[in-house]
């Protein structure tokens, strides 16, 4: 039977502003995503039986209906019912190289995977908007993880709009393996401190969020200043997830130390990164802090900035 190996990278915010909240629950937020080399593999494979089957090599890692990747083969059985009674269902197998609840997108990206691969499987042929479509179904950030890059996030972060492709930037990637933060708890704590000072009138939320479009970061994103888009990266979910979890703080004031362009927490957290100009310079910054930090449970990466998303390997 027909099986796909599909390579689904993580991804990192270089800018994160919450603007306000929205009439489903979630926040009106305007992000910069970029993709970075760190990725899973997901193997995917039609088994001809009306069952969708998940495994992965990672214990932490749920395997049941909990996880984004099932949902996204379930989303796909609900929508193609006809592909489903031909083809049956799907084994899926899940290689994690990403940490787990990190910020980095990791379960999203898996299920971004999944759309892609079955849309290949089940020979739908959905366009890039209509996975994206599906994929908004999922969660905010599965959208961007369908085509990465580098891109402008707006609404609830599945409306997109692509940027100028970063090339030949290395990050240096730092996550305590048993620190994870929850982003609905990291959302619902920055409401209940800062709530009173979202935008509350419906206009002036679209501006705000079209603002980044001709923002900072944008101009230095598109004039590939990589210092200056360092200078200008914002993360508003640090303001509580820093004050609780303080061993992500050190992490960053010992990655601030070195000499790397800039550091930041990636999205609700607790992974932390650091820009650096060169592949020498993230390796030196990595082995500089493990000896400050030997502790084993920090886990620390080399990678890069990439212009794409979810690549079939074969
Ligand atoms: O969409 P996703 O399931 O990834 O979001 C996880 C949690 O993060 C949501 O339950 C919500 O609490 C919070 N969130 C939010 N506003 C967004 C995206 C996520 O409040 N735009």
């Amino acid at each position: 039977m027909r099986s796909y190996t599909l390579i689904a990278p993580a991804k990192i915010n270089l800018y994160l502003e919450i603007i306000g909240d929205r009439p489903d629950g979630y926040h009106e937020l305007a992000m910069i995503l970029q993709s970075i080399a760190l990725a899973d593999q997901i193997d995917l494979e039609a088994n001809g039986i009306e069952l969708i089957r998940l495994r992965c090599d990672n214990k932490q890692v749920p395997v049941d209906k909990s996880n984004l990747a099932y949902r996204a083969a379930d989303l796909m059985v609900s929508e193609f019912p006809d592909s489903f009674a031909t083809y049956g269902g799907v084994d899926i197998t899940l290689h994690k190289r990403i940490p787990v609840a990190a910020g980095l997108a990791g379960g999203s990206t898996d299920a971004a995977a999944v759309l892609v691969g079955m849309d290949l499987l089940w020979k739908l042929g959905l366009t890039k908007l209509e996975l994206e479509e599906l994929a908004a179904k999922i969660g905010s950030d599965v959208p961007f993880c369908i085509g990465g890059g580098t891109a402008i996030a707006t609404r609830r972060g599945e409306v997109l709009s692509s940027l100028s492709d970063l090339g030949d930037i290395y990050i240096v990637l730092a996550k305590y393996r048993s620190l994870e933060v929850s982003t609905a708890w990291a959302y619902n704590t920055y409401r209940s401190l800062y709530g009173d000072r979202y935008i509350k009138d419906t206009e002036s939320l679209a501006e705000r969020a079209s603002a980044v479009n001709s923002g900072e970061i944008v101009q230095a994103i598109i004039r590939q200043n990589v210092k200056e888009i360092a200078d200008k990266m914002r993360n508003d979910l640090e303001k509580v997830v820093l004050p609780e979890y303080p061993q992500v703080l050190q992490l960053k004031e010992s990655l601030a130390k070195y000499d790397i362009l800039g550091t930041m927490m990636s999205g609700s957290g607790p992974s932390v990164f650091a820009l650096c100009e060169s592949k020498e310079k993230a390796e030196q910054v990595k082995l500089s802090l493990r000896n400050e930090i030997p502790d084993t449970d920090l886990e620390l990466f080399v990678t890069r900035l990439i212009t794409h998303g979810i690549q079939v390997a074969s």
